[in-house]
Parts: C-alpha cells; sequence; structure tokens
C-alpha cells in the first residue's frame, strides 16, 4: 500500500531591494529538481490572482502603513491556504520569494509599525506556519541603493529615502539573530556565482540531513536530525 506523501519544504528569500535574491531562485529551483525534488517558485505579495490583485495596490498605491500590512497579510493567507499549504502537503518543495519576514522588516520595521503589530497579525493569519529556511541576502543599504538606481523601473518602495532601508536591514539583521537555525545570512555582495554556490551547497547539506523514507528509494524526506 502506498503511503501519502510526505511534507514538503518551505524555503524563503528576503533582503532589501536592490540586494539580488530573485536572480537566485530560478536555478535554485533547477538545482532541486536535478536532485528528484517536484519544486514549486512563488512570489509575495502575489502567488493567487487574489493576492497578485493585492500585489498591484501594495506596490503603485498611496496607503497607510496599517493598510500595507492588512493587505500584505490578506494576499499571504489566501497564497497560504491555495498554494504554499497544498504544495507541501502534496510533498512538494516551496520556494517563495519574500514572507513574513519583509512585513516585519518593510511594514514593522521601515514603516515603524512595531514587532508586535505584524506578530499579532502573523499570529492570527498563519497560525504558527513558517518557512523551514529562509536566506537572507545582506547588502549594504548604501550599495543596495545605488543597484536600484541602475535598475529602470521602480514601485513606491524602491523610491523610498535610505533610512527607510536601514531599518529595513536592521529588522533583518535582528530576525536573523534570534532565528540563527532557520535564516542563513548570504553575503549579497559577493559574485552571483559564489552565492549560487553558496545556496546549492547549503541546501545538499540540508537535503542530506533529511532522513529519506526506509525502502523507498526516492527523495521523499520524512523527518531532519537537527
Ligand atoms: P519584490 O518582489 O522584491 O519587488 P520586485 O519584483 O520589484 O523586485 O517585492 C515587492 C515589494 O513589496 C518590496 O519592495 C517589498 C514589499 N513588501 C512589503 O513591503 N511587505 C511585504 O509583506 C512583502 C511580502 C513585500
Amino acid at each position: 500500500m502506498s503511503r501519502p506523501p510526505q511534507r514538503g519544504r518551505f524555503v524563503t528569500f528576503e533582503g532589501i531591494d536592490g540586494a539580488g535574491k530573485s536572480t537566485h531562485i530560478a536555478p535554485i529551483a533547477d538545482h532541486l529538481r536535478a536532485r528528484g525534488l517536484t519544486v514549486v517558485v512563488t512570489r509575495e505579495p502575489g502567488g493567487t490572482e487574489l493576492a497578485d490583485g493585492l500585489r498591484h495596490w501594495l506596490l503603485t498605491h498611496e496607503m497607510s502603513p496599517r493598510t500595507e500590512a492588512l493587505l500584505a497579510f490578506g494576499a499571504r493567507s489566501d497564497h497560504v491556504e491555495r498554494v504554499i499549504r497544498p504544495a507541501l502537503a502534496a510533498g512538494y518543495w516551496v520556494l517563495c520569494d519574500r514572507f513574513t519576514d519583509s512585513t516585519f522588516a518593510y511594514q514593522g520595521s521601515g514603516r515603524e509599525l512595531g514587532d508586535e503589530a505584524i506578530a499579532t497579525l502573523a499570529h492570527w493569519t498563519l497560525d504558527g506556519f513558517g518557512p523551514d529556511r529562509t536566506y537572507w541576502f545582506a547588502l549594504d543599504p548604501a550599495v543596495a541603493a545605488s543597484r536600484r538606481q541602475a535598475a529602470r523601473a521602480s514601485d513606491r518602495f524602491e523610491r523610498e529615502r535610505e533610512a527607510f532601508f536601514q531599518r529595513v536591514d536592521r529588522c533583518y539583521a535582528a530576525l536573523a539573530a534570534a532565528e540563527p537555525q532557520r535564516i542563513r545570512r548570504i553575503d549579497a555582495g559577493l559574485a552571483p556565482e559564489r552565492i549560487a554556490a553558496i545556496l546549492c551547497a547549503d541546501l545538499d547539506d540540508w537535503c542530506a540531513r533529511l532522513v529519506p523514507e526506509p525502502g523507498s528509494g526516492t527523495p521523499d524526506w520524512t523527518d531532519e536530525r537537527d
């Protein structure tokens, strides 16, 4: 009798605008697929029709910080219910460009709503659900600003002042310090090939520590030793 698939793994990518995280996600997905895993790539805000609609408003429309936070969690709720949880339950790996850490960093710290407000919304919306592993692309806010200037289009977050991004960056550093097992700091100032190698090596190491199902012969990960 075949057993139901084990839960997949949820991996997120975080960092200030200009840190360059997004370009690494597709190659990482290919790397994991080459190991025989089924991988879903998605992003926030977005990932469903409703959440993509909310993304449009968040990135283009002036609104209060509270409204921003509520829309971010509204989009996340739909995304988690319709895409992320079903994919994990099917045994797929989910790679998501940004998740709740972004709301702590951008609305909690950047917009100064405070950690407590975001934690309350996160608890109410997600009830403890979150990533198994997060890669934080850490980059000096001044360097990120010059990278953003070199890019053509910009949304209302990318046009924020450097002080905003300094607060965002400090929040990521605090989150990483609080959860070192989950959040891995990636030096986003390194060459892209070097970053790709670090990410693949870390994921390979992690996969190797997930114990395969006895006798399954397939990479159907069931448990972790750490
Ligand atoms: P991102 O996908 O990184 O932008 P782009 O496609 O332009 O590279 O993220 C969109 C923006 O949304 C980014 O500036 C951060 C912001 N954001 C929040 O402010 N709060 C959130 O909860 C999330 C998920 C994103």
